[in-house]
């Protein structure tokens, strides 16, 4: 029995062995399009804040070899099979684990130079307060990343309402919760309540048809239609919609990941700066 203080939230995707392998692919598919720009100096302290399953931590160690990382979520067993796949796939990488909750960080003040968040805030109640929490620990100048995705950029051939009607579940559920799957377009906003200064948010687009075989299954197959049928029970037990019309808005964005079909999505990357 788990005796810790914490609980995992209830959150959207949950933490099954598919949302695992899912986080994975999402991750690898999207290295290149999503830590572009991201290269931690050697030495640096950063935090990677709700790190899941280790997903993106293999990245950034790829892009800032030689950086003191420390690796944070609230989930004991994502934490766990974070640890496995770094010790797996990066055996010499320097890594701290803590489970622990952003809104009540275990940190000195000022004790990183730098804080990547990836696909967190959307699953938060309150965002803006877990940036404010992420700025106490930043050092002066330090930096913060964000990346977040955005459900409403997500446009496709053919077009479909059944499947704008399957992906408008999965924003709702994860409103219920209390989480926001349009927050990328919020950034800019969320981090100048925050209080950061220097921000600069920039679109990371996707987009797949059958030039891209491996974003049509790496991203539009594996990634974002896996996401969307991840929530089938719960769409379906709270009657967003029927079972009928489920399966048939699948069935339709599965045709975007044929040869005939285009995918198009944007996720939003954030950089700024704590104050000086
Ligand atoms: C969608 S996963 C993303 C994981 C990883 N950043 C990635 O991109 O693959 C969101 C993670 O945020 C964690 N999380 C949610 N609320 C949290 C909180 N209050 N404190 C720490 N972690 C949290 C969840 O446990 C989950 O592992």
């Amino acid at each position: 029995m788990d005796t810790t203080p914490f609980t995992s939230p209830h959150y959207v995707h949950g933490y099954s062995a598919d949302e695992a392998r899912r986080l994975g692919d999402q991750a690898d598919t999207l290295a290149a399009l999503l830590h572009a720009g991201t290269a931690y100096p050697a030495g640096g302290r950063v935090l990677e804040a709700g790190c899941g399953v280790g997903a993106q931590t293999v990245h950034l160690l790829d892009s800032g070899p030689g950086v003191h990382l420390v690796s944070i979520d609230v989930s004991g067993d994502s934490l766990a099979q974070a640890r496995a796949r770094v010790n797996a796939q990066r055996p010499d990488a320097r890594v701290e684990w803590h489970r622990a909750d952003l809104f009540a960080l275990p940190f000195e003040d000022a004790s990183f130079d730098h804080v990547f968040v990836c696909f967190v805030l959307e699953h938060l109640k309150d965002p803006e307060g877990a940036l404010a929490g992420l700025r106490r620990v930043l050092r002066p100048g330090g930096t913060i990343t964000v990346i977040e995705g955005d459900h409403g950029s997500a446009f496709f051939h053919p077009e479909s309402p059944h499947a704008h009607a399957a992906i408008g579940c999965q924003v709702r559920l994860q409103a219920a919760a209390g989480g926001d799957a349009l927050v990328g377009r919020r950034l800019h906003p969320l981090l100048a309540a925050a209080g950061y200064d220097d921000i600069v948010v920039r679109p990371r687009t996707v987009y797949a048809d059958r030039t891209r075989p491996a974003l049509v299954e790496g991203f539009t197959r594996n990634t974002f239609i896996a996401m969307i049928e991840s929530v089938r029970e719960d769409a379906l037990a709270a009657g967003l919609l029927t079972r009928a019309e489920w399966d048939r808005g699948i069935a339709d964005l599965r045709r975007t990941a044929t040869p005939e079909g285009t995918f198009h999505y944007t996720f939003f990357k954030a950089l700024a700066v704590a104050p000086r």
